[in-house]
């Protein structure tokens, strides 16, 4: 079968994050490596990591242009002379490498260990948002299984993960005492049936959460605000506690007292996706991987709020950015 030539894409051509540091066009589809494979794409999504992206704030910064997007999903249509874990016709969650090409694209090649096979329950918009929410979800709270925690808190708990997060540690009967900052996410989370909610803009917010860990003895927070939020939940937990760095959706640091780490024995520790799926035992992620797509419309359920084509470049990114809680955004291919 003769391979495409040149595909259609969102590329990034700098780092300003404005309208015009994006164009959608042709991109040339570069040959295979041994390893690699090419995925037809059925479907990119947009997440916070994105958003960091595009502006040059995040861990990764491609040469440019590139083709933006980390996660998605398709179908593989062609794979590389060593290619043994996945095979032509697959459909697949997957992700970007970290040069080049990314998911918001007609067609992608990426490494074959950045596919993950769907099963068939899982359709392929489900499997857009499958890479990384559900399995950032299972590796935080892993934490507070691995630890023996007795609960965890927290921040930004009505993002799309924060209620994977929610809902996995219901089933691993692990309590959750969930931060939001709006009252109408109060209200959405308590409709979906959680218990502990509070917002970090109430008055007595520290206050609460002091008197909240403490009855419930909860000595870990998981953490995507940094900045005041993050703070003031550091300061919140109680002696010998930990905080857990996922995100900095407030694009503030947190500021730490050395008092605290000194005499009571507060500890920050950052996690990033890539670091635990590469640090996790390879048939252990395995059955993570499984467990997550088995109950995807359950725990791991994501809300998709509207659908894009890639026509609409810089639009969709934009409008995900006002409309972060209400859902994701897609990228869909033609
Ligand atoms: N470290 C990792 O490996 C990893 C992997 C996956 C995700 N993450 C992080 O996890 C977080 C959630 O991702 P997601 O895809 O679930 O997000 P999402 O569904 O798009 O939701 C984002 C949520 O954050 C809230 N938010 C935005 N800015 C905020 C701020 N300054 N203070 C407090 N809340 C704020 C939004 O509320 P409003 O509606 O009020 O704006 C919304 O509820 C992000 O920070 C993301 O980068 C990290």
């Amino acid at each position: 079968m003769s391979l495409p030539e040149f595909t259609k894409a969102i590329e990034l051509i700098n780092y300003g994050g404005e309208k015009d540091s994006f164009r959608v066009g042709q991109r040339k589809i570069k040959s295979l490596g041994e390893k690699e494979v090419l995925v037809k794409m059925y479907a990119g999504s947009i997440n916070p990591s994105d958003l960091m992206y595009v502006r040059g704030l995040y861990g990764i910064k491609k040469k440019l242009p590139a083709a933006g997007g980390f996660e998605g999903s398709g179908t593989i249509f062609a794979i590389g002379e060593k290619v043994s874990k996945v095979k032509i016709g697959d459909r697949v969650a997957c992700a970007a490498n970290y040069v080049g090409d990314g998911t918001w694209s007609e067609f992608m090649v990426t490494l074959e260990e950045n596919c993950f096979p769907l099963i068939e329950k899982v359709t392929l918009e489900q499997g857009a948002s499958f890479f990384v929410n559900p399995l950032t979800a299972c590796g935080l709270t892993n934490i507070a299984i691995k630890e023996n925690r007795t609960g965890l808190v927290q921040t930004a708990a009505a993002s799309a993960l924060g209620k994977m997060i929610s809902r996995y540690a219901k089933r691993k009967n692990i309590p959750v005492i969930n931060v939001v900052r709006k009252k109408e996410q109060v209200e959405l989370l308590k409709s979906e049936g959680f218990e502990h909610v509070l917002n970090s803009e109430d008055e007595n917010f520290e206050k609460d959460l002091s008197r909240l860990a403490k009855k419930l003895d909860i000595r870990l927070a998981i953490d995507a605000v940094a900045g005041e939020t993050g703070t003031k939940v550091l300061n919140s937990l109680p002696f010998n506690s930990k905080l857990v760095s996922y995100g900095a959706l407030s694009e503030e640091p947190i500021q730490v007292n050395a008092g605290a780490m000194i005499f009571s024995k507060k500890q920050i520790e950052g996690f990033w996706l890539s670091y635990w799926i590469a640090e996790t035992e390879p048939s252990e992620f395995s059955k993570i991987v499984i467990d997550a797509q088995e109950n995807i419309s359950t725990d791991f359920k994501t809300e998709v709020q509207k659908i894009y084509s890639l026509d609409a470049g810089f639009e969709a990114l934009d409008f995900y950015k006002n409309n972060m809680t209400k859902g994701k955004v897609l990228f869909k291919m033609e």
